[in-house]
């Protein structure tokens, strides 16, 4: 692996492996794809602010995350539809999350199901990502499973009542494998092949504050809300029950104009004042991102598609080592402004670049 220096290494690898439709559908975001853009461009307006002489001998990367410790301040976001990246789909993500320690959260539209994930990598953190389809039935049964299994929070995600208009899957005419198996919810959208919006047209756009709380009641799992970039929205999620917030534009695939997920941390974090974790979404692609965003507010950050890149570059191992790049270069970057660990990161580390 040591041709792959970078996130930017697989991502090529990526592209020259996977056939034009799954490229499309991984890549690819909302309408012009201006937020997509954002989200990465975002990290490039601002700078660090070293401090020396602080003794960095010694560096930790861990964290922990409502509760629990992970090795660096990671987890592997939601992807849907693994098994187009790779054969074991989630599995190998999995096992290479648990390797170097992150968490990892697990798509509804996950092609393996929640028992053959925890016993493909023992010790991860694994949390089960929650859409809430119209037949509540399913809701219920996914929820009960995921716990059984092990899960250790459930991340609800509040940005899709509806999918946005994605053109590069249209352009390319990508559609979901009728083969491919969603244990979670092939119930709900039956063995109808499809494009990802006909699978998702099943979800219910009426869910509503309620059904937060009654998720965070009914559940027996600790609630992480995914898909808030405003302080008022953050204000809700604490008083229905959230445990967590994620500041996510469900990168830059739901609602082309939204700020990225970087400008709207700081408002979200300041109106959370500590009093739940704050994570972040959406273009981490570097340890100086994972520290920029650590720095501004966040306590931990999801990433989708840097070891999705891994994944269908070179499987398991490709997932892993992006991982491992994440992890090595948040390390250095801690030791470079002299932070021995990632809860050192204040945001007198940064800088906004003036226009
Ligand atoms: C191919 C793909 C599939 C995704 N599927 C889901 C999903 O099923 N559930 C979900 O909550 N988010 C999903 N997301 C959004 C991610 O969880 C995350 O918010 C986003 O990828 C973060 O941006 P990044 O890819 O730049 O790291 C998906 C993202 C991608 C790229």
């Amino acid at each position: 692996m040591t041709r792959f220096l970078s996130v930017a290494d697989y991502e090529r690898l990526a592209e020259e492996r996977l056939e034009p439709g799954p490229w499309a559908y991984l890549v690819g975001g909302a309408g012009d794809e201006w937020t997509l853009r954002e989200n990465c461009a975002a990290f490039e307006r601002w700078t660090f602010r070293p401090r020396v002489l602080c003794d960095v001998s010694e560096i930790s990367t861990a964290t922990s995350v409502l509760g629990t410790r992970i090795e660096l301040p990671v987890v592997v976001a939601p992807v849907a539809y693994q098994q187009l990246y790779d054969p074991d789909g989630e599995c190998a993500t999995a096992r290479a999350a648990a390797s170097v320690g992150a968490g990892m959260a697990v798509s509804t539209f996950g092609t393996r199901t929640h028992e053959e994930i925890a016993a493909a990598a023992p010790g991860l953190l694994q949390w089960c990502q929650l859409y809430v389809f119209q037949d509540r039935g399913f809701t219920r049964e996914h929820l009960a499973g995921a716990a059984d299994a092990g899960c250790s929070a459930v991340v609800l995600t509040v940005d899709t009542p509806r999918l946005a208009q994605r053109e590069r899957d249209l352009r390319v005419g990508f559609e979901i494998p009728p083969d491919l198996p969603l244990p979670y919810a092939r119930g709900a959208v039956g063995a109808t092949p499809g494009n990802p919006a006909d699978q998702f047209a099943l979800l219910d756009a009426s869910v509503s504050w309620r059904d937060l709380e009654w998720i965070a009641s009914e559940g027996r799992l600790p609630v992480v809300l995914k898909g808030i970039v405003t302080a008022e929205d953050a204000k809700l999620a604490i008083e229905h029950g959230a445990a967590a917030i994620v500041v996510s534009n469900h990168g830059g695939r739901q609602l082309d104009g939204v700020p990225a997920t970087l400008d709207a941390l700081p408002e979200v974090a300041e109106a959370v004042a500590g009093r739940v974790e704050v994570y972040l979404d959406g273009g981490i692609r570097r340890g100086t991102d994972v520290a920029k965003a650590l720095a501004l507010g966040a306590h931990a950050v999801l990433a989708g598609r840097a070891p999705v890149f891994g994944l269908a570059a070179a499987g398991e191992d490709g997932a892993r080592h992006v991982l491992e790049l994440l992890r090595e270069e948040l390390a250095l970057t801690l030791c470079l402004l002299g932070c021995s660990s990632p809860k050192e990161l204040t945001p007198a580390h940064v800088q906004r670049v003036s226009s």
